[in-house]
């Protein structure tokens, strides 16, 4: 069966005062959850992953990164590399965002890089692909988001490939309130689970989880989680505030 996952993505947000009290809200609020098969993720800035952690050790959560260098430990100035990351306890790597592929031009070439070196250093890689809002309107979502998983993940083995999550993010849903409605949404995590399957066989497909991102919010989490190929969310606005992320690991607790 696979994992139903929560993810938080903070985003560049937050002081470590600021970060230190909502990582404890958050903690607290989901302490003593029974979270079978289930699992909640916060990825704050770099700069308090290591306090995260600490928390995360206490508590019912992981910790996960937003980004990290496609390069090795090295001469990399300003880089964050995979092994750095999982000396302080984090699992979990957000790899290709829509706002790293567009405003720091990571491309599917570089997004490779980092994959390998997230799975190289056991981090779980969170894949984000997702259309342009014109690209929606040229019906061409289907053929963008296929070609993003065949260049970024789809020369992953069998083994690696079981061991990566997808989020599918639409850029025209991710912070402006527009959220792509549980049918737009299902149709392409199933056209996403379809594209796993005839790569590498029904079996691994059910068993990669497929998040949904863009305006999740207490609201929608509910009508967008009930679907069969959602396995949870990568929330961006929503999770900075403690009451409406506890309410939506809520909507994927009750559902
Ligand atoms: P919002 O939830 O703010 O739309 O952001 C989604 C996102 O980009 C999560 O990675």
């Amino acid at each position: 069966m696979r994992t139903k996952i929560i993810a938080g993505n903070w985003k560049m947000n937050k002081t470590f005062e600021e970060a230190n009290g909502l990582i404890n809200e958050i903690a607290k609020g989901i302490a003593n959850k029974d979270f079978n098969n289930k699992e909640v993720v916060l990825c704050p800035p770099f700069l308090y992953s290591e306090m995260a952690a600490d928390f995360a050790d206490d508590y019912n959560f992981s910790v996960g990164v937003q980004n990290i260098s496609q390069y090795p430990l090295g001469a990399y100035t300003g880089e964050i590399s995979a092994e750095m990351v999982r000396s302080v306890g984090v699992q979990y790597a957000i790899i290709g965002h829509s706002e790293r592929r567009s405003y720091f031009n990571e491309t599917d070439d570089i997004l490779s890089r980092k994959v390998d070196k997230a799975l190289e250093n056991d981090l779980t890689p969170i894949f984000c692909c997702g259309e342009h809002l014109d690209v929606r309107k040229g019906e061409k979502h289907f053929k963008v988001v296929g070609e993003q998983l065949a260049e970024g993940l789809f020369y992953l083995d069998k083994e690696d490939i079981s061991r990566v999550v997808v989020a599918y993010e639409p850029v025209w849903a991710i912070g402006t309130g527009e959220t792509a409605t549980p049918e737009q949404a299902q149709e392409m995590h199933e056209f996403i689970r379809n594209q796993l399957s005839n790569k590498y066989g029904k079996n691994i497909a059910s068993e990669v989880s497929i998040l949904y991102g863009g305006s999740v919010k207490p609201s929608n989490a509910h009508e967008l989680f009930i679907q069969p190929d959602i396995d949870g969310g990568l929330i961006g606005g929503a999770s900075l505030k403690s009451k409406d992320f506890l309410q939506i690991v809520e909507a994927m607790n009750d559902e």
